[in-house]
C-alpha cells in the first residue's frame, strides 16, 4: 500500500509519517515537503534526518504548487491514501501575509485534491482546523456548526472543505476534512505556545509574551493521539463521500493551569510578559469528539499531565541539539 504525506517535515505530517512508517514495513511511505521558512528550516531537516532513517519512507522537495512534478510523483506512485497536511500555518501570521495562506492553503490545496480525484486516490484525508469555527460560545463545537472563522488562516480552511463539497461530486475518492485542535507534543512547533514557553524556559535571553494574561481555553491534543486516530481513519467506515472530524481531546485547559503544570515539570520559569488579547486570537476552543471516536474505536485519550511530561522530557533531551 502507497501512502503520499504532504507536509513530512512538519509537527504533525513528520510524526504521522514516522509512526505509520515504524508501524508497518509493507507500507511505503512518500513524503514532500517545500521546506518553508516560516519557521526554523534546520528543525524540519532535522525531523526529515529521522524520517529517511525508515526504509520504506522517500522524501521528494516539492512544493505543491508545483503541479508537473506533483503530476509526475501520482503517475509513479498510484497512491492509495494521501495525507495532505502542507499548509502555511499560524493564525497570528494570517495578519502579516494574507496571500501566504491563498498561495499555499488554497491554490497548492487544489493541486492536492483536483490530483487525488483524478487519479482515484481510495482516501484523501486534509488537515483543517478547529479555526475554521471562528469565535462561537456554543460548546463542545460540533462538526454540523455554521462556521464563522475570524482570520484568512481559518477562512482558507473553511474554502479547502467547501472547495471538497463542489468538486468531489461523482467521483470514486472520499474526503476526511481533519479538523484539528491545538495538537501538542513532541517535534511541535516553535511558533505554537508549549515550544515557545519551552524555548523560553531554557533560553533566559527570550521572553514569553502570554496573551490574554493566560486566559486562554485550549483543547489540548496530544501528537500520539493524533498518529492513532489517523492510522485507525485509513481503514474505518466511513459513510460519506466527504467527512468532516474533529480531532481533539474534548479538556479544554486555561493557559495559567497548563503553566502551572509546564513549571512543575521543569522546576524552571521564563520571564513572562503578560499582555492583553492580540487580535485575531480566539479565547476558547473545545470539540465535540464524539464523531472521532465512534469512528476510530480510540476511547480514551492521553492524560495531559502524561502528555505535558514526553514533551518535556523530549525538550530536555533534544535543546542543545536543535535551534528551534
Ligand atoms: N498543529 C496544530 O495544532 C494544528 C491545528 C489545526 C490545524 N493544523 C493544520 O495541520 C496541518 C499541519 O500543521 P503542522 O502543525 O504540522 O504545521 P507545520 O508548519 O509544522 O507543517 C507544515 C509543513 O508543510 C510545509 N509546507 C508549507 N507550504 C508548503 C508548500 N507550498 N509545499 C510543500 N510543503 C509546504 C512546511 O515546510 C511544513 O514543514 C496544517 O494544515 C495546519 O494548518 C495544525
Amino acid at each position: 500500500m502507497k501512502i503520499f504525506i504532504t507536509g513530512c517535515c512538519g509537527f504533525i505530517g513528520f510524526n504521522f509519517a514516522n509512526f505509520l512508517a515504524k508501524a508497518n514495513k509493507k507500507l511505503h511511505v512518500v513524503g514532500i515537503d517545500n521546506f518553508s521558512d516560516y519557521y526554523s528550516v534546520s528543525y524540519k531537516k532535522k525531523r526529515l534526518k529521522e524520517l529517511v532513517q525508515n526504509r520504506n519512507f522517500k522524501f521528494y522537495k516539492i512544493d505543491i504548487n508545483q503541479n508537473n512534478k506533483l503530476i509526475k510523483l501520482y503517475k509513479k506512485y498510484h497512491f492509495n491514501y494521501v495525507f495532505h497536511f502542507a499548509a502555511q500555518a499560524g493564525v497570528r501570521y494570517s495578519l502579516i501575509n494574507p496571500r501566504s495562506y491563498i498561495e499555499n492553503n488554497i491554490s497548492g490545496f487544489f493541486n492536492i485534491l483536483n490530483l487525488s480525484i483524478k487519479f482515484k486516490v481510495a482516501r484523501l484525508f486534509y488537515a483543517s482546523s478547529s479555526s475554521a469555527y471562528g469565535e462561537l460560545n456554543k460548546f463542545p463545537l460540533k462538526e454540523n456548526y455554521s462556521l464563522k472563522p475570524k482570520n484568512i488562516y481559518g477562512l482558507s480552511k473553511k474554502i479547502n472543505e467547501e472547495m471538497v463539497n463542489v468538486l468531489l461530486q461523482k467521483n470514486k475518492t472520499q474526503c476526511i476534512g481533519l479538523r484539528f485542535f491545538t495538537v501538542y507534543g513532541e517535534w511541535g512547533r516553535p511558533d505554537m505556545f508549549m515550544m515557545k514557553y519551552l524555548n523560553a524556559t531554557y533560553n533566559k535571553s527570550k521572553v514569553f509574551y502570554l496573551n490574554n494574561y493566560g486566559n486562554h481555553f485550549r483543547d489540548f491534543t496530544y501528537i500520539g493521539d493524533v498518529c492513532k486516530i489517523l492510522k485507525k481513519l485509513i481503514y474505518s467506515k466511513l459513510k460519506y463521500k466527504h467527512s468532516i472530524i474533529n480531532i481533539c481531546s474534548n479538556k479544554p485547559l486555561k493557559l495559567t493551569k497548563i503553566i502551572k503544570k509546564i513549571d512543575n515539570l521543569t522546576l524552571n520559569k521564563p520571564k513572562i510578559r503578560k499582555r492583553s488579547l492580540q487580535k485575531a486570537d480566539i479565547l476558547k476552543t473545545h470539540g465535540d469528539n464524539s464523531l472521532v471516536k465512534k469512528n476510530t474505536g480510540i476511547k480514551k485519550f492521553t492524560d495531559i499531565s502524561i502528555g505535558l511530561k514526553n514533551t518535556v522530557e523530549w525538550f530536555i533531551r533534544n535543546k542543545d541539539r536543535i535551534k528551534f
